[in-house]
């Protein structure tokens, strides 16, 4: 048996996206210790160019690697299409476009892919390249919804708002007849509801924290992640760049049945 790692597993986002990441994995691994940072005061990331995207995943990545984490999971789709390195500093980082490539093409049956991500993702090409170097013969569609990310933050799922705009974003790619659509924004699963009212339920939904906790689980099998094995009670700390009493009401209703042990602002 290998040994336990009582490190806790570091966690990045802009914003409150990161969390529906947080949640699989803490449901995936209830032993596991997590550390979350939400880089709110820089948010949102979508909008920015490549370049400053990079200073901020490295700044998050270097400060998460000081607190002592054992592995990083790059919980943000825009930053993942910065940081596609599986190392840092001898510390294993998993980005989300990876394992929602390969999922999206083990649950679509005619290979026709929709991807939804921020203006940033979906000018950088991230998913269309992988799922290519995959799959050669699929083909993929795809729609920057630069609004679904304040409406995340805003908590206004399955508001009527939302599923006029979800509907707008939607209905030009729909004709391209995919059948499955990859959430490729960590704020997006907050709006499931909304998108699953358009796109019905002959079209699968891929989000990146099942398909990434399916990445770790295979890790940690086979033994590149320590679990811990320590029996202590495991602890959930979330930490922002921002204050924002807003932030920790929405947090607690996506982490829901999770439960977050503190809520504390840093200065990277
Ligand atoms: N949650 C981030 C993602 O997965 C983007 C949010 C933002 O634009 O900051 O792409």
């Amino acid at each position: 048996m290998s040994a336990s790692d009582s490190r806790p597993i570091g966690v990045f986002d802009s914003g409150i996206g990161g969390l529906t990441v947080l949640k699989e994995l803490a449901l995936q691994f209830p032993e596991e210790n997590f550390l979350y940072l939400g880089d709110t005061a820089r948010l949102p990331y979508g909008s920015k160019s490549p370049q400053t995207i990079r200073k901020y995943s490295e700044q998050n990545i270097q400060f998460l690697e000081k607190q002592n984490v054992k592995a990083i999971v790059i919980a943000c789709n825009t930053a993942s299409t910065q940081v596609p390195e599986h190392e840092f500093a001898g510390l294993p980082i998993y980005n989300v476009i990876d394992p929602g490539a390969q999922r999206a093409l083990e649950l679509s049956a005619e290979r026709r892919i929709g991807v939804l991500g921020t203006r940033a993702t979906i000018n950088s090409q991230a998913y269309t390249a992988k799922i290519k170097e995959l799959d050669p013969k699929a083909e993929v569609f795809d729609q920057a919804c630069p609004l679904f990310v304040p409406l995340a933050e805003e908590g206004w799922d399955s508001d009527p708002v939302t599923n006029l705009i979800v509907y707008r974003y939607l209905t030009p790619l729909l004709q391209n007849h995919v059948d499955t659509l990859i959430l490729g924004c960590t704020h997006y699963p907050i709006l499931k509801n909304s998108v699953a009212r358009v796109t019905g339920s002959s079209i699968e939904l891929v989000d990146s924290g099942e398909a990434i906790a399916k990445w770790l689980d295979k890790d940690f099998k086979q033994g590149r992640l320590h679990k811990n094995t320590s029996g202590e009670t495991r602890q959930i700390q979330i930490l922002t760049t921002d204050h924002s009493a807003h932030f920790t009401e929405v947090a607690h209703r996506i982490l829901k049945p999770v439960k977050a042990d503190g809520f504390k602002v840093v200065d990277l």
